[in-house]
């Protein structure tokens, strides 16, 4: 193998990884939903947790090997237009899933108060609100993951008409 084929190796690695948090955090997202009372909400939170941790992982893994890929294939930021929309886009997202996972921190203590019965006035109504916007981040996180990964594969541009 040479050195191209370990960098991708890694690359799709990477790849792998954050499709198993987007997708783990999208099932247990449901599953959260539907929980009967806080108790069972909170022990859903704390199974999303480690799942949702993979993603910083994925996101250093991506990064590395990305830019191992494009240092050995000799890409620049500007070479090609869809490596540097697919850049942008992944800064999104990873600047996306730090806000939305410090928000998840906080939807979680809440969920634990409301469970506890310690939660103060209209906890209720901002869990709901909280709860909208975790599944906002996820039809929006998916949406980008696919989008990047779409222009991986097609790379528009790249090849010009015959393909
Ligand atoms: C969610 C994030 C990402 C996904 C899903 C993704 C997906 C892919 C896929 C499927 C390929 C294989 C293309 C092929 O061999 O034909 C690829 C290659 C590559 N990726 Fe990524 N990637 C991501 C993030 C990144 C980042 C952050 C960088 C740069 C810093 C990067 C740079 C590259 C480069 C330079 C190649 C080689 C392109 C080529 O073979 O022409 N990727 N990526």
């Amino acid at each position: 193998m040479e050195l191209l084929h370990y960098s991708k190796l890694v690359h799709f690695i990477g790849i792998g990884i954050i499709f198993t948090s987007l997708l783990g955090g999208l099932i247990l997202h449901a599953q959260y939903r539907k929980a009967p009372d806080y108790s069972s909400k909170l022990i859903i939170l704390k199974a999303v947790r480690p799942i949702g941790l993979l993603s910083p992982v994925a996101v250093v893994v991506l990064l590395l090997s990305g830019i191992g890929n494009m240092e050995i294939m000799a890409y620049g930021l500007f070479t090609t237009a869809w490596l540097s929309t697919k850049i942008v886009l992944f800064i999104i997202a990873a600047v996306g899933g730090i806000i939305f996972g410090v928000k998840a921190r906080k939807r979680g203590k809440l969920v634990a108060q409301i469970a506890e019965g310690n939660a103060p006035e209209g906890a209720e109504t901002t869990l709901a609100s909280m709860d909208n916007q975790q599944r906002f981040f996820y039809i929006v996180q998916t949406a980008l993951i696919l989008t990047i990964l779409a222009l991986s594969i097609v790379k528009p541009g790249q090849y010009g008409s015959l393909n």
